[in-house]
């Protein structure tokens, strides 16, 4: 095992195991008055910041680990339906930013309900094309956090609304669009290279460290995988995310032909 292996087991262990320790206690007190006893607003407020606050850290963990894991050439690559790493991946994302809407959908099966309330709730989710149906083959985890991260982000930036696509018959195609202030021109080229960037001037004048490390993420992510990602974007005009992701098995018979 490698000395990386090694931070990487560390990581996943020794420290992903008492945070999710934390946030499931956490989210019994809230959902489960009746056992642990009534809460006032306030202690409510609180320990929905706790959970808020968990649930980023536990989010930046699984992406650290799942960068090292790229720069070490890991991948687990198996069939998995995309709907399902998309289900996931909204969950994450919605967790983190409305935990009550989050709650919600917990308790819904993921069929039609889960896809109404999401669209109450100013998310759209379109499928179309081969994936709808057929499994992917990629690494689910990699796949899975481009979606949550982009999912994070259109959320956190949307006026109102939210729409994500997943369509594709050979490579996986994924739009996510919202209706947000959009990102300057200028600023476009800065987006997935900004945490190279916080480490200089620009992290001496952040008042939030480590700002900007999903999309360096995403782009990290998408490139060991094969793919390629594209913003359109103006200001007060949206944004719109596309992702396109080679299957895995594609990738390899590609790279042992050359
Ligand atoms: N959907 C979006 N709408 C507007 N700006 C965005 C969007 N997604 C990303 N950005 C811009 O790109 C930057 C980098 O995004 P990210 O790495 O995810 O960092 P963070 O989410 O912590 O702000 C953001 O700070 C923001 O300026
Ligand atoms: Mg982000």
């Amino acid at each position: 095992m490698s000395k990386k292996d090694h931070f990487i087991d560390l990581l996943v262990h020794d420290l992903a195991g008492p945070i999710s320790i934390i946030s499931t206690s956490t989210n019994s007190l809230l959902v489960k008055e009746q056992k642990y006893g009534p809460l006032t607003s306030r202690q409510r407020q609180t320990l929905e910041r706790i959970l808020r606050n968990t649930n980023k850290a536990q989010a930046l963990l699984a992406e650290m680990v799942e960068i090292y894991r790229s720069e070490e050439g890991l991948f687990h690559c198996s069939n998995f339906l995309i709907t399902d790493a998309l289900n996931d991946a909204i969950l994450d994302a919605v967790d983190v930013l409305n935990p009550t809407l989050s709650a919600k959908l917990a308790f819904i099966k993921k069929d039609d309900s889960f896809y109404r309330t999401l669209r109450e709730n100013g998310i759209s989710v379109e499928c179309t094309g081969k994936y709808c149906q057929d499994p992917f083959y990629s690494d689910q985890k990699k796949v899975q956090q481009v979606l949550r991260n982009l999912i994070s982000n259109a959320l956190k930036y949307r006026k109102e609304r939210v729409t994500i696509s997943i369509t594709g018959d050979s490579d996986l195609i994924i739009h996510v669009r919202d209706d947000g202030p959009g990102i300057p021109e200028e600023e476009i080229k800065n987006i997935f290279i900004r945490f190279g960037t916080l480490k200089g001037k620009a992290k001496e004048e952040t008042k939030m460290p480590g700002f900007g490390f999903g999309m360096s993420c995403v782009k990290i992510l998408i490139d060991v995988m094969g793919g390629e990602i594209n913003v359109e974007s103006k200001e007060g005009g949206g944004t719109c995310f596309i992702v396109r992701v080679p299957s895995l098995h594609l990738f390899s018979e590609k790279e042992a032909l050359q």
